[in-house]
């Protein structure tokens, strides 16, 4: 009776304060499309982890201090918006440019790409070996690194890279270097979440360092929405959609007040054009509504009241960051969200629910 009580009263909350939040893993893009994306982004999120996966990708420190200029110069005037820059991770990234980020202050981790896992991952990192001595550099300069978590074998089945990932790849890289700093990037599947729930060192102690960031869609979306009643190319990102099952894992551990569990968007715009073709791009732009679809993931268990904390405290933690002062006041109440957003040079993205609503709506 008690607990009915309690998920009923949650069901009804119709207004909630959260923090201010941050995105711990956003694509911004470039040239013309970053001028209409920062104004977005900006107007929800203080701050931003940039990916650096551009072509050519951000490599150095001299390459992201200008990137970083062009988000800026993107800004509306007057708004507080800080971008939080990242390095890509190649087989040529050196000891010394790992300390020439750390220096730099501008620099929050270093993103490493299994080679060909993704969009424009041509340049990612070949063999984990060679890599190494960069790791250990890291790991003493407490420069977290970024991972896509998954293994780009042609042998292994698109549904199970992230958890071949996890067993080859993760699992001894945690052993080998247990003070890095590490964030499994979107994570898609109850082994990821099993894993940073149980990561543990050597000798037995629980490893800390090891997080992961959770996107929206990840929270909101099977796989069938990507592949039933017709093939849906808005739905289609990297890594995929999974199971049921998997997505209530998801759910469970975003609400679960663990603060090793964080937000992280991945929102990664395509035009229209690079989505709806035969071969299409990897990317869901959720940027235009990240906070009110995780607002809608966790009140659909009844758990909005883990939201705050999930945005605007345990990435800031992990990063450590503080958190922002500003408080953010959210509606349950439906807008319709709009059929696709100009992002310049005549192209367009469709946001996710395009032409559809979203039950939750962040006041001004
Ligand atoms: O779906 C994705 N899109 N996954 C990624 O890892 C990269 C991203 C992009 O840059 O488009
Ligand atoms: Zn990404």
């Amino acid at each position: 009776m008690h607990t009915y009580f309690i998920l009923k009263f949650a069901y009804m909350t119709k207004h909630i304060y959260i923090r201010s939040p941050d995105d711990f893993h956003h694509h911004l893009r470039d040239g013309e499309a970053l001028n209409h994306l920062v104004p977005i982004v900006s107007s929800t999120f203080r701050r931003v982890i940039v990916m650096p996966n551009l072509n050519p990708p951000v490599t150095s420190v001299t390459q992201a201090l200008e990137y970083r200029q062009r988000i800026l110069n993107a800004t509306p005037v007057g708004r507080d918006f800080c971008p939080l820059m990242t390095l890509y991770f190649t087989n040529k990234t050196s000891i010394e440019d790992i300390i020439a980020a750390k220096a730099s202050g501008i620099i929050y981790g270093v993103k490493l790409y299994p080679a060909g896992a993704t969009t424009n991952s041509d340049s990612g990192v070949t063999s984990m070996a060679s890599i190494e001595p960069v790791l250990s550099a890291m790991e003493d300069a407490k420069l977290p690194l970024l991972i896509h978590g998954e293994v780009t074998d042609s042998d292994v089945d698109i549904f199970d890279r992230e958890i071949v990932f996890i067993e080859r790849v993760l699992k001894p890289l945690v052993l080998q270097h247990p003070h890095l700093k590490i964030v499994l990037e979107h994570i898609t599947t109850k082994n990821a979440v099993d894993f940073i729930q149980t990561c543990t060192n050597a000798d037995g102690t629980p490893n800390l360092n090891v997080a992961a960031t959770i996107t929206a869609h990840h929270l909101l979306y099977n796989r069938n929405h990507l592949l039933c009643s017709g093939l849906h190319p808005h739905m289609y990102c990297l890594p995929v959609l999974k199971r049921e099952s998997h997505r209530l894992a998801l759910l469970a551990a975003a609400t679960s007040g663990d603060p090793h569990f964080f937000l992280g968007t991945d929102s990664a715009p395509h035009s229209i054009a690079q989505k709806e073709c035969s071969v299409g791009c990897a990317g869901i732009f959720t940027g235009h509504a990240a906070i009110e679809l995780y607002a809608e993931a966790f009140d659909s268990i009844g758990r909005i009241d883990a939201l705050s904390d999930f945005v605007g405290v345990f990435g800031q933690q992990f990063y450590n960051l503080p958190p922002n002062e500003g408080i953010v006041e959210l509606v349950r109440e439906d807008w319709a969200v709009p059929d696709s957003y100009y992002i310049g040079k005549n192209c367009h993205v469709r946001p996710l629910r395009a032409g559809d609503v979203i039950r939750w709506k962040r006041l001004p």
